[in-house]
């Protein structure tokens, strides 16, 4: 783990290059009104993840579950990208970030502007019918409070990666190819407890890269893979970042 002040070493390490990629989660969104899944006030605390966000819950009782899914489109839809989502998008807009990896549904990154984005876990923005297969925007076919149906008559799901269900294999291909070959993976607001997910830094460590973690608590990551852990929201430090990467000072006091 590296001394000194952690907003100017991430600085340092990322000033020049042109293949840093992040890693998010939940954390990155919670400064625009999302509740992580994890922790304090987490989603999981209020819905069990095995009853309500697993592919056999869904098959099981769809509504039951459209009850959670309710929950998480609405305040998807509410939300709006923070200074993180924006510091990212303006990273990647100075030719110093090349990929954004997130593990989230709510596509905040690609409204802050971020072109590359790598949805690991698929987008609450479309719905999809496990029968038929057919698509719909998700603002077209849901009403709060009910499971929304296609028009074969089955109950439509949302286009994201419950529990159960295989990462989509694009996403996955392009994710791996992005830590393999990345200098400097910054890591914001994840547990790093979901597979495989969570094997993403180990295999961006593996392949020689400098693992930077943003996040206000310590997780799994923090002393085996991470290089750096910047102890922060992430609002504060990818600003504090940029500041610093424009010469100005590092972490605010
Ligand atoms: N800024 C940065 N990080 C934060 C902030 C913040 N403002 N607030 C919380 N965090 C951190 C927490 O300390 C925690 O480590 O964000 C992390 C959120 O962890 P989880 O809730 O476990 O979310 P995530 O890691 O994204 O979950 C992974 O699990 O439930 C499934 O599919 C779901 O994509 C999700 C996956």
């Amino acid at each position: 783990m590296t001394r000194g002040d952690p907003v100017l070493e991430a600085a340092r390490l990322l000033r020049g290059r042109t293949d840093a990629v992040a890693l998010t989660g939940a954390g990155i969104s919670v400064e625009s009104g999302i509740p992580a899944f994890r922790g304090w006030q987490g989603l999981w605390g209020k819905y069990d993840p095995m009853e309500y966000a697993t592919l056999g819950a869904f098959l099981r009782s769809p509504i039951k579950v459209w009850r959670m899914l309710s929950e998480m489109v609405a305040l998807c839809g509410d939300a709006a990208p923070n200074a993180a989502h924006r510091g990212l998008a303006e990273l990647e807009g100075m030719g110093i970030l090349r990929a954004v990896i997130t593990q989230n549904v709510d596509g905040l990154h690609q409204a802050a502007g971020a072109r590359n984005v790598i949805e690991y876990h698929g987008n609450m923005e479309a719905l999809v019918c496990i029968a038929c297969w057919r698509r719909y925007p998700t603002r077209q076919r849901w009403v709060d409070g009910r499971a929304p149906t296609c028009d074969c008559g089955e109950i439509l799901k949302p286009d994201v990666v419950l529990f159960g269900e295989p990462i989509p294999w694009l996403a996955q291909e392009r994710a791996e190819e992005e830590a393999r070959t990345c200098g400097v993976l910054l890591v914001i607001g994840t547990s790093a407890q979901v597979s495989p997910a969570c094997d993403i830094p180990r295999v961006a460590k593996k392949a020689g890269a400098t693992v930077v973690e943003i996040n206000p608590e310590e997780t799994a990551l923090t002393r085996t893979v991470a290089d750096l852990h910047v102890p922060g929201t992430a609002t504060d430090a990818v600003r504090s970042i940029l500041i610093a990467l424009s010469g100005g000072e590092g972490t605010p006091r």
